[in-house]
């Protein structure tokens, strides 16, 4: 059997599938379909120091090949989560991320800080969610991430992966997290886009624009991968329109460590582990033991040997 496993700063992922913040809640309906420990891991919906309600609906719209989202980072709490959620996750079986948003670098890094216990594996640093008008995309500024990472690194001796927005200069802010000790890259989140009800010809979205998911943006993010992948030493978790295994194997060929299923999970409840098992057969199949002879072979001028 192929070693599916996979180092991210000090942490060892047992494959490199996630399941990205925002899809999969908790965690605690989809254990109802699947054993989610086959999962290397799993991202927290956002997590903000006070409870927050979210934005008005309409929050989802779907288009031809993707979803734009505007959920606005609803979520309990962290002293909530901690209390309630956190305990279940940890039963979960798999590596637990905590995504967090602060509208200050402040915010963050107290976040930070109440986050390391026990059963939070690694932070994931929400630079970028577009739907908090005004404060949401502060990783489009290289100085705004390192501020954030900066004073996280200080707060926290867990991992901090730095999740970045598809826009501004991402190649400098990616340096930027590197610099003050993120240990890996989330790339990206969603990217900003608009639907208008022809009805009423008002935007659909109370905040006018929403985040756009799914099969759409997959070759976008995808060159973002392949270029950070370059750009910086630590890993980078590739995340865009990741649906089935060959779009998993894509980005690791790009140069991912791992990867995160988002809107995948809502096309297909079994997404996520389907593509574990797919990238296993993969390997099995080439005779490949690990990783090391896939992982940015695009870089390379392909896999050894293949026609
Ligand atoms: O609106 C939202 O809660 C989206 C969050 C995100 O994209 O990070």
């Amino acid at each position: 059997m192929p070693d599916l496993s996979v180092r991210i700063g000090s942490l060892t992922l047992k494959n490199p599938v996630l399941v990205a913040s925002g899809t999969f809640g908790f965690g605690a309906d989809y254990a109802r379909l699947y054993d989610p420990s086959r999962l290397g891991g799993v991202v927290t919906k956002a997590i903000t120091l006070e409870p927050r309600r979210g934005n008005p609906p309409p929050r989802l719209w779907e288009t031809p090949c993707g979803l734009l989202n505007s959920i606005g980072l609803e979520n309990p709490g962290v002293e909530a989560f901690l209390r309630e959620e956190l305990p279940r996750m940890r039963a979960l079986g798999t590596a637990v991320v905590v995504n967090v948003w602060g509208e200050t670098p402040e915010e963050y890094a107290e976040l930070a800080q109440r986050l390391s216990v026990p059963g939070v594996d690694a932070i994931e640093l929400n630079l970028s969610c577009p739907n908090v008008p005004g404060k949401g995309l502060i990783g489009s500024s290289p100085a705004g991430t390192a501020r954030v990472v900066r004073l996280c690194r200080r707060a926290t001796g867990l991992d901090l992966w730095a999740k970045l927005p598809p826009e501004g200069d991402v190649l400098a802010a990616a340096r930027a997290a590197e610099g003050e000790g993120a240990t890996a890259i989330s790339a990206a989140n969603t990217f900003r886009g608009l639907a208008i009800d022809i009805r009423t010809g008002r935007p659909v979205f109370a905040n006018v624009t929403g985040g756009l998911s799914g099969p759409a943006i997959k070759p976008l993010a995808l060159r973002l991968v392949y270029e950070l992948s370059r750009a910086v030493r630590i890993p980078v978790i590739g995340i865009g329109g990741i649906a089935g295994w060959e779009d998993a194997l894509e980005f690791i060929m790009a140069g991912a460590h791992a990867v995160q299923v988002g809107t995948g999970n809502f096309i297909d409840p079994l997404c996520a582990p389907k593509l574990v098992r797919g990238l296993e057969k993969f390997l099995a199949e080439r005779g490949m033991e690990s990783w090391e002879e896939v992982r940015g072979c695009a870089h390379r001028g392909g896999i050894p040997g293949a026609a």
